[in-house]
C-alpha cells in the first residue's frame, strides 16, 4: 500500500499539526493490479509480486505527488521517502542555518550513489527518494516538513526519529548531536520520463551498488 502524507507528524502529531493521511492506491503492486484490469496482457510484461519483493526495479507515478507532499512506497521490503519539494524547502537547504546544523552536509559518507552526491541529495532537486529508515535503530522517522512547529523556531523542516530524537533535514541530511550518525541511504534511481521514478535501477551507465552503502 502507498501513502502520502500531506503534512507533519511527531510529538504534536494530533494537533492541528497533523494533516490528513491520504492512502492512494498508487504502489507498484497496485499499479500492476490496475494494469491488470484494464488490459490483462500487460500482466506478462510487469514483474510478479515475488520478483518486485527479491528486488526488481518498481516504477512510481509522479503525478499525484503535490509540492510538499511525500509519498511512501516500499522496495525490497523497505520504506522509500519519495518527496515533492517546494523552491522554498529547496531554498532552506541552502541556507547556511541549515546547513551548519549537519553533521554531513556535503554528503561525504557513502551513503547515496554519486548522482546523489550534491546539496540536495537527488537527480532532480525538486524530488528527493531516500530509504525512510532512521540510521541509528532502524525506526521510521516522521516527516515533518513545517519550519518551526513542535520542534522549535530554528527547525528548517525535515525528519524527526521519535525513538531517540534523531533528525535530518529535507535533503535527509542527519543533525549533529544525536544519536543517528549517518544520512538516509538514497536507493538506486533515475527518471525514464517526467513523471515516473524507477527506483531500483541507476541511470544509464551508471554502475554503483546500493550494498556499498555504510549504513542502512
Ligand atoms: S532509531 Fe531513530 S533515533 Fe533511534
Amino acid at each position: 500500500m502507498t501513502d502520502i502524507t500531506q503534512g507533519g507528524h511527531g510529538p504534536g502529531a494530533h494537533d492541528e499539526n497533523r494533516r490528513d493521511f491520504l492512502v492512494l492506491a498508487a504502489s507498484a503492486l497496485a499499479v500492476v493490479g490496475a494494469a491488470v484490469t484494464a488490459w490483462p496482457f500487460i500482466d506478462t510484461l510487469n514483474p510478479a509480486a515475488d520478483t518486485i519483493a527479491a528486488g526488481a526495479p518498481i516504477d512510481i507515478d509522479l503525478s499525484p505527488i503535490k509540492p510538499g507532499q511525500q509519498l511512501l512506497v516500499s522496495w525490497r521490503g523497505r520504506p522509500i521517502f519519495i518527496v515533492h519539494r517546494t523552491p522554498e524547502q529547496l531554498k532552506m537547504l541552502q541556507e547556511k542555518s541549515d546547513v551548519s546544523l549537519l553533521s554531513d552536509p556535503d554528503s561525504e559518507v557513502n551513503q547515496q550513489p554519486p548522482y546523489a552526491t550534491n546539496w540536495h541529495r537527488s537527480i532532480d532537486p525538486t524530488y528527493l527518494v531516500v530509504v525512510g529508515t532512521c540510521t541509528h535503530l532502524g525506526c521510521i522517522p516522521e516527516y515533518t516538513p513545517e519550519l518551526g512547529g513542535f520542534l522549535g523556531a530554528s527547525w528548517p523542516g525535515g525528519y524527526f526519529c521519535p525513538c531517540h530524537g534523531s533528525k535530518y533535514d529535507l535533503a535527509a541530511r542527519v543533525f549533529t548531536g544525536v544519536p543517528a550518525p549517518y544520512n538516509l541511504p538514497v536507493p538506486p534511481h533515475h527518471f525514464p520520463s517526467k513523471n515516473t521514478v524507477r527506483i531500483g535501477e541507476n541511470p544509464k551507465d551508471v554502475a554503483w551498488e546500493f550494498a556499498s552503502i555504510v549504513q542502512i
